[in-house]
């Protein structure tokens, strides 16, 4: 992409700054109010000297005594590309909904690093250690250009009027313009998201996502509705993700996750039922029997 192309990118962008921020102030609780928290956020790198990125140990949760997530425990290593399947109701979105602070667990631990309990982090400072999420739904905003969408995701932190003067340093541009190309939106960036198919403006959230470099992302069903050949790209893109960032993919599509996977984790009743090679619990009679052989 041309610095032009960006120059001029980023002149709309502040042209509509204000509205969409007044917009945005309005249906959302979220980042700004994270500046007046009262845990210290830590600085810097997260700790996985210990082999892990992400740690869960024995957490449950209910909902009117239902046990939705049942003593789950789960290991990911940095720069892992971890699968998690398993029939409908088994807790897959709400594990990720407890990762992201979003539900709280009644019990157990859970541990970004080896130092970051994630239990005393609100919704909106977990999302700024760095842990991304991506919801089924695509949210982008429909009214902006591609390069709109990309340049906000690095605003969201911010307050109001630092976002109004926010300009792209020259690091976020070589950042943008190369997230472009891994989202494979490069010939579309002048383009309004409202008018992407459905496979592109997954990839877009994604790019989204991928602005404030997360170390860890969270994708739920990010191939559902996707044609058979966005599908095959979104696996191309997650592989090249693998490895600068670990990332959690709930599927259902398995040949989706035979592109990708190297270890999967299969969850039953809010916890896990059996964990290898995506042949290995394939063969599992329990998860035949639960899930895969129905
Ligand atoms: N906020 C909530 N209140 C009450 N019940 C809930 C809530 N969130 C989830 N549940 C219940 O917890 C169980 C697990 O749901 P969850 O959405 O995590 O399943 P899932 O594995 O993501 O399923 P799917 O593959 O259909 O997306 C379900 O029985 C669901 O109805
Ligand atoms: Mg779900």
């Amino acid at each position: 992409m041309t610095p032009d192309l960006l120059e001029q990118g980023a002149r709309r962008v502040e042209q509509r700054m204000a509205a969409l921020v007044d917009d945005k102030s309005n249906t959302e609780s979220g980042g700004r109010n994270a500046s007046n928290s009262r845990i210290a956020m830590p600085e810097g790198e997260v700790d996985t000297t210990h082999g892990r990125i992400l740690y869960l140990e024995d957490v449950s949760v209910s909902f009117d005594g239902f046990k939705a997530i049942n003593k789950l425990s789960l290991d990911i290593a940095p720069g892992e590309l971890r699968c998690i399947i398993g029939p409908n109701g088994a807790g897959k979105t709400t594990m990720m909904d407890i990762i992201t602070g979003k539900t709280r667990p009644d019990e157990g631990t859970v541990f970004f690093g080896s130092t970051i309990d994630l239990l005393r982090y609100k919704e909106a400072e977990i999302a700024q250690l760095g842990i991304g999420r991506k919801f089924q739904k695509p949210t982008v905003f429909e009214q902006l250009t591609v390069f709109e969408n990309l340049e906000l995701a690095l605003k969201t932190n911010k307050g109001v009027k630092a976002s109004m003067f926010f300009k792209l340093d020259s690091q976020q541009s070589d950042r943008l313009a190369e997230i472009l190309v891994t989202i494979h939106l490069a010939e579309s960036v002048g383009r309004l998201a409202g008018n992407l198919s459905h496979g592109q403006k997954q990839w877009l959230e994604i790019g989204m996502l991928l602005m404030q470099d997360p170390k860890l992302l969270l994708l739920d069903e990010p191939v559902a509705g996707m044609t058979d050949e966005e599908t095959a790209r979104t696996a191309e893109l997650f592989l090249t993700l693998k490895g600068k960032h670990s990332l959690l993919v709930v599927e259902h599509d398995m040949s989706f996750i035979r592109t990708i996977s190297d270890i999967v984790t299969v969850l039953c009743d809010g916890s896990v039922l059996a964990q290898g090679t995506l042949d290995q619990v394939q063969a599992d009679e329990r998860v035949i029997e639960v899930y895969l052989g129905r």
